[in-house]
């Protein structure tokens, strides 16, 4: 399916030093380019009036269905500088279709694979110039979808919008690629067997922000979550996990509760090309806290669009820690991390064929 967007510019753009101090510190997620996409969806006629207008407030009816019942869905990936200039975006196919899995669970419509990297498209060419240029600084884009019809009724919305936002972004851990420890939610739960724990709603993340905020408290940087039993790792509130054994092998969560991460889904391609087994599968906690203690696990990172790749040093709860605090980041996680950077940079061959040219 194919639509014409048309272009507003906006009037009143970010002064060029204005663009070049946020684009010199991003920061993370606080600052905005000049320009978004809309597209809008009815029952009756699909998809229409495709558009790159100036970035600015939403007009919504307080009875807009997404105010009340959460109905609202996102992505989140990003598009890098290379030397040379050029822009590219990490595998913008693959978020396209997680977003379609995500509409398939909310009950929301299906934009077409092909509609969604277009319209990513025609925002990162608008507002190229908001794309750093620096160590790994990128353009965070932020696709979403609400559903705005004027209705108090419980059911799916006839009328939906689907948008764009970019933010210039840096590290999200002002840390960098410092190991950090995680925070081990005891009691609470982000999702639960038949839920919404694979989709990418925002309705997870409100489940995650009380235990993130105990997180804090503890000096943790993230929150993990365990399956309903408490004996599974799940994944942190905006991250995939995986140990590393001292053998080499990778185990990562496999559950149907959980995102089913691009950025993991990519560093293990990448572990399994350099030889490393990689095991998809259940995971328990005491699987990790033997390992630690008798050595056979010897690194944890967590991994995410955002967070790229982040190394855990310790794993912390009411009852114990897990690991070393103050324990260097590991040989696997940084190899990994610097391979799958390579390729999203340009700086490295790209095996897999995972950018795309904006
Ligand atoms: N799990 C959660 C809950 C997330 O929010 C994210 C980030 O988007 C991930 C995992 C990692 O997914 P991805 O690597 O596709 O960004
Ligand atoms: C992402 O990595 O894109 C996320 O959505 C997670 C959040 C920590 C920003």
């Amino acid at each position: 399916m194919t639509l014409e967007f048309t272009l507003t510019r906006n009037p009143s753009p970010a002064s060029a030093e204005a663009r070049a101090a946020v684009v010199a510190e991003p920061g993370f997620g606080r600052h905005f380019t000049d320009h978004m996409v809309s597209i809008d969806w009815t029952l009756e006629g699909g998809w229409s009036d495709a558009r790159v207008e100036p970035y600015g407030p939403l007009q919504l009816d307080p009875a807009s269905a997404v105010l009340h019942y959460g109905q609202e869905i996102f992505e989140g990936m990003k598009a890098y500088r290379r030397a040379d200039g050029s822009v590219w975006a990490f595998r913008p196919e693959e978020n396209a279709k997680r977003m379609q899995r995500s509409a398939a669970r909310l009950a929301l419509p299906q934009l077409p694979v092909e509609l969604f990297v277009e319209a990513v498209r025609q925002l990162v060419e608008v507002d190229e110039a908001w794309v750093p240029a620096g160590g790994e600084d990128s353009l965070y884009l932020r696709p979403f979808m609400i559903a705005n019809e004027v209705f108090l009724g419980v059911r799916a919305a006839q009328t939906v919008r689907f948008m764009v936002i970019a933010s210039p972004a840096g590290p999200y851990f002002a840390s960098g690629v410092k190991p950090v420890s995680i925070w081990l939610s005891t009691e609470y739960n982000r999702a639960g067997k038949g839920g919404t724990g694979a989709a990418k709603c925002g309705g997870n993340y409100a489940a995650s922000l009380l235990p993130t905020q105990q997180a804090a408290e503890h000096g943790c940087a993230q929150v993990l979550f365990l399956d309903e039993s408490g004996s599974d790792l799940e994944e942190l509130g905006g991250m995939n996990v995986v140990l590393v054994k001292a053998d080499g092998t990778l185990v990562t969560p496999e559950s149907d509760s959980i995102l089913d991460g691009i950025t993991r889904n990519s560093l293990l391609q990448l572990a399994a090309d350099a030889g490393h087994a990689v095991e998809r599968r259940a995971v328990t906690l005491a699987e990790w806290r033997e390992g630690i203690a008798d050595g056979s696990i010897t690194e944890a990172f967590a991994c995410g669009t955002a967070a790229v790749l982040t190394p855990i040093a310790a794993l912390k709860s009411p009852t114990e820690t897990i690991g070393d605090p103050d324990a260097p980041a590991g040989p696997v996680a940084l190899a990994l991390r610097k391979q799958l950077t390579d390729i999203q940079y340009g700086r490295a061959e790209d095996p897999h064929g995972w950018m795309v040219q904006m």
